[in-house]
């Protein structure tokens, strides 16, 4: 056992070693990233729709608001996402799946196309398409929660701009890979954002804060969770600036740890606490019903929610040597740019 393991360690800090020439591939990934981010008449375009929307849903429910919530508000969007909205209604005569079949008869009254109440489905909504902007949406009934982290993420990237830019590569990756698809049990767009949070609080100097270990300016209660974190983000422009690393050199990083030092079978990573955090304390240590709890990812306000609950023996070994196939060409490859996104 020692002499195996002192021998690991020594690898290991061989990959510690960073290639010398990283940082010649940032304005290769930085160009990625800005040929993803939306342009401004998109983000137009959804709040054109949102409020076409507001209106005709305040002429049956005077009370009801609509909020974004997801890719298209959290800032971590690409170019051409859905749309995902919240309807926020306390309609007590009225059950979930009344409210979704309504809406869908006043969509379809309106001549949004394709309209279809699922409402059978694990988080039921109305997806319809706006045939005026192209606009494919989904709407929830009261998904508070979600409204609520999406301004959680939406704050942390306003603090330094290198969360966006790794985050954007991150799923893009993912997407090319194939491992950005819940239902075949990879991790969903929201789990892979929250692991690029934790990895910029954990770098020395770090690039983040703990938002939620700060005086709490924004607090909101919801089904009996508070939510509580500092949202003055203008006041943390400068945090990260004693940190100067590019976003190839993060990349770099991020998939190294992935691949080879994060410890799956003992630890959790909490953008809550702003630490790992073990599997111990929380009672993540052995399969309860379909969580198999095989890589931990604490949601920051649903603290019970593991967002690696999807994944399964395996889905983890697909993602696993996905993060190493990653981590190699980061350290290897002559095109890291261009092979990282090489379809499966
Ligand atoms: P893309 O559509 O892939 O660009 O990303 P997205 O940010 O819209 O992510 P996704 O469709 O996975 O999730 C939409 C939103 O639902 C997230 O931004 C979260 O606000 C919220 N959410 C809360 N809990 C969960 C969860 O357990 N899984 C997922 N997928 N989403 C959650
Ligand atoms: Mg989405």
């Amino acid at each position: 056992g020692h002499h195996v393991s002192s021998q690991h360690v020594r690898i290991r800090r061989r990959e510690l070693q960073c290639r010398f020439d990283i940082e010649k591939f940032t304005p290769a990934f930085l160009s990625i990233y800005e040929s993803l981010v939306p342009v401004d008449e998109e983000i137009v375009k959804q709040k054109q729709l949102l409020l076409s929307l507001r209106k005709l849903v305040n002429k049956e429910w005077p009370n009801a608001q609509l909020h974004l919530y997801g890719s298209c508000a959290n800032s971590f969007g690409v170019s051409k996402s859905d749309v995902d909205i919240c309807l926020a209604i306390d309609d007590t005569n009225m059950s979930k799946s009344e409210i979704l079949l309504k809406l869908a008869d006043l969509l379809q009254a309106d001549k949004l196309e394709n309209v279809q109440a699922l409402t059978h489905a694990r988080v039921p909504i109305v997806k319809m398409m706006d045939p005026v902007t192209g606009i494919a949406c989904d709407i929830c009934i009261n998904n508070l929660l979600a409204v609520v982290n999406t301004k959680l993420l939406r704050d942390y990237a306003q603090i330094d701009e290198r969360l966006r830019q790794l985050a954007f590569i991150v799923k893009h990756w993912a997407k090319s890979r194939g491992v950005n698809e819940t239902y075949k049990g990879t991790l969903s767009s929201y789990a892979y954002v929250l692991m690029c949070i934790h990895f910029l609080q954990q770098r020395t100097p770090a690039i983040l804060p703990c938002l939620q270990e700060l005086e709490a300016t924004c607090v909101v209660t919801i089904d009996g969770t508070t939510c509580a974190y500092f949202d003055q983000v203008d006041r943390l422009r400068n945090f990260g600036v004693q940190n100067n690393e590019s976003v190839a050199r993060l990349l770099w990083g991020f998939f190294q740890y992935w691949a080879y030092y994060h410890d799956y079978a003992n630890d959790v990573i909490s953008v809550r606490t702003g630490r790992l955090i073990s599997k111990q304390m929380k009672d993540w240590t052995r399969r309860i019903g379909n969580d198999r709890h095989l890589i931990c990812i604490e949601d920051p306000f649903e603290t019970s929610h593991d967002l690696g609950r999807v994944v399964d023996k395996y889905s983890i070994r697909i993602l696993r040597e996905e993060f190493e196939r990653a981590a190699d060409i980061l350290q290897y490859d002559p095109n890291p740019s261009v092979t990282l996104f090489e379809p499966y």
